[in-house]
């Protein structure tokens, strides 16, 4: 209901809405109008109240609050119910904790500040609070194991496209899982999931977005930026959560129809920071040992994988299988 004046509020741009219409609009009296104004004005948002005239959304605070998301999902969103946590060890054992318990598709778990956060390859994922976005999506989609690294392709689709609608800013994808601005890196994709042999218990998609940091720590500020810092102005983190998770639906729902990437290629490679660049794949976990190989990055095929030809012949490289790095620079 409060996120259904907020929606209200909000689609008036800057005229003012009567009480009455909100009564309307969110199925409520006049009196639940009042109480939810109040409380959304003690949780950050300026909303201005003149008699005769109704109320105005002035500004919303900088905070991930979960009615402020839900005003903005579209119709259509996967996403079904939220947890908004001021502080989390990390998004994603929270979403997996859940999964585990029966909890359906849709389930957005988002936090302020996580305390172990998780990256890929057993890394940690820097989580400043208050700067970045930090959030996991459970889903069930009902798709052979295989094919659920393509998921990550799918979320990484969905974070550049909403970067460019609400941010205005360029974002190019380094396959499989990374989002980059200006050659540095500004989010970070884990999906993880549980499976039998051939069904999927459940996915869970998790985004690390650097939306307002300002500062590094010295051991990744050579590879990583912010968004802020890139475009020199602040992001509005909640509605850059609810434009991703708004493009994820999009994407994801007609994968689910695809159960591959084919209607996404041409746009993921539009994206590619690899494409047409000389690439170093790393056979094996780590990346420093083990037997590498270079070639030129082609884009990726319907199941996912990155296209390269290197000396031997195209290789399809899966994401998991090995990791690929610029030679020259992060990219
Ligand atoms: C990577 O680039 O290595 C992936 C980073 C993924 C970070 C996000 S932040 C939200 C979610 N919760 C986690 O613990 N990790 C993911």
């Amino acid at each position: 209901m409060r996120s259904e004046i907020l929606r209200t509020l909000r689609n008036a741009g800057d005229s003012f809405v009567s009480g009455q219409t909100l009564c309307e609009r969110a199925g409520v009296t006049r009196q639940a109008v009042w109480k939810n104004i109040a409380q959304l004005k003690a949780n950050g948002f300026v909303i201005e109240s003149v008699p005769n005239k109704g109320y105005k959304l002035v500004a919303s605070p900088d905070a991930l609050y979960p009615d402020d998301i839900k005003s903005r999902l579209a119709d259509g969103s996967v996403c079904r119910k939220i947890e908004s946590l001021e502080v989390t060890d990390s998004t994603n054992i929270r979403a997996k904790q859940l999964a585990e318990f029966g909890e359906e598709e849709g389930t957005l778990i988002i936090a302020e500040q996580q305390t172990a956060g998780k990256g890929r390859r057993g890394r940690q994922w820097e989580s400043e609070p208050g700067t970045g976005i930090y959030m996991s999506l459970v889903l069930r989609p009902a798709i052979n194991p295989v094919h659920v690294p393509c998921i990550t392709l799918v979320t990484a689709l969905a974070v550049a496209k909403a970067i460019k609608k609400t941010c205005g800013a360029d974002a190019l994808i380094k396959w499989p899982n990374d989002i980059v601005l200006g050659g540095k890196k500004i989010c970070g994709i884990l999906a993880e999931m549980s499976s039998e042999m051939n069904f999927v218990n459940y996915v869970v998609t998790g985004i690390g977005v650097n939306a307002n940091n300002r500062h590094f720590p010295e051991e990744i500020e050579k590879t990583a930026t912010s968004i802020c810092l890139q475009t020199g102005r602040k992001t509005d983190r909640a509605q850059l959560a609810a434009c991703i998770v708004n493009c994820f639906s999009q994407y994801y729902n007609k994968f689910k129809e695809s159960k591959n990437l084919m209607p996404f290629i041409d746009e993921y490679d539009s994206l590619l920071a690899n494409k047409d660049k000389e690439v170093r794949i790393f056979y094996g976990m780590e990346e420093d040992s083990g037997k590498t190989e270079t070639g030129m990055a082609k884009g990726i095929n319907k199941d996912g994988a990155l296209v390269v030809n290197t000396k031997n012949g195209t290789e399809y490289i899966m994401s998991g299988e090995v990791s690929v790095r610029g030679l020259y620079g992060y990219v």
